[in-house]
């Protein structure tokens, strides 16, 4: 083939963010989400920070369409863990959610959701490990031998890599997890739950208390390679403050300013973009295959 077909054939627009409230600051994220036009919007889980998700609702109700759009990975604040389940029971049935973890493959890419509200979720041979291992398995198939899907992403609300300050990250699901997704070559993971923004280099599982291993090709995703960790948390709570700005598998991160990630994809390329809520582009990649 000459290469004339057009890569807008395969081009999908991915926003993503979690942590929001139904703050001013929230509205402006939704808004700015809106105007990007998505294909589909992960929503990384904490929504109204209250016994009660109307207002968050309410939210997305101002917004044509935005709820078709959104697939939702669950927060402590989605449920008893830190509000009520009376917002879970609300996000399910605006939501249409009967289960919280899900997959989709949208033109080139699979997206698998998990749910780390899920009390097994870090247990092998569980319910959930068993369903990500078969969901992997399956996006392998449809990567490698169909030629259908060029990506995998998974969205999960508590980030297994977040640097220092609020929150630790979710050890026990990075030793379970991530020597799989090295397995299957995921690309992403897309997290939330650390309200600032945070992205690694590619990075492998290190083993048991050590740190991740940098994949060498850098950003050259042809080659065998580690995931990018996105965290997406500045979607309109109180930001946190970094108790450690900076590690060496993390070159950016953000903890002043709100906003949200924007991924476009046109076949073997994704442009990553950090965006401020007042338009300013605060970090931009390409990953290429
Ligand atoms: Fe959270």
């Amino acid at each position: 083939m000459n290469g004339s077909s057009p890569v807008t054939q395969n081009r999908i627009i991915i926003t993503t963010v979690g942590d929001t409230t139904c703050s001013d600051n929230a509205k402006e994220t939704f808004q700015n989400i809106v105007n990007e036009n998505p294909d589909v919007n992960l929503f990384l889980g904490d929504s109204s920070y209250s016994m009660d998700a109307t207002c968050f609702i309410d939210i997305f109700k101002s917004f044509n369409g935005l709820k078709e759009k959104t697939i939702y990975s669950r927060g402590n604040h989605d449920d008893k863990e830190d509000e009520s389940d009376t917002v879970k029971e609300q996000l399910e049935q605006y939501f249409g959610i009967t289960d919280w973890t899900v997959s989709q493959q949208q033109k080139n890419v699979y997206i698998i959701c998990m749910n780390s509200q899920d009390p097994d979720y870090d247990l092998k041979d569980k319910d959930q490990y068993n369903w990500v291992k078969s969901k992997l398995k399956e996006a392998t198939r449809l990567r490698d031998e169909e030629n259908k899907i060029d990506w995998i992403v998974v969205m999960i609300h508590k980030p297994l890599y977040t640097l220092k300050g609020q929150h630790k990250p979710e050890r026990k699901a990075r030793d379970l997890y991530q020597p799989l997704f090295d397995k299957h070559q995921v690309d992403l993971v897309l997290h939330g739950h650390t309200h600032n923004m945070q992205r690694t280099h590619p990075i492998k599982y290190g083993g048991l208390d050590n740190e991740p291993i940098i994949t060498e090709s850098g950003l050259d995703f042809s080659q065998d390679h580690g995931q990018i960790y996105i965290i997406s948390g500045a979607g309109g709570r109180k930001l946190y403050k970094f108790a450690e700005p900076k590690n060496s598998w993390t070159p950016f991160a953000q903890d002043e300013e709100y906003g949200y990630h924007l991924l476009v994809i046109e076949g073997k390329k994704i442009d990553i973009f950090a965006k401020s809520n007042d338009g300013n582009i605060l970090e931009q990649i390409t990953v290429k295959k």
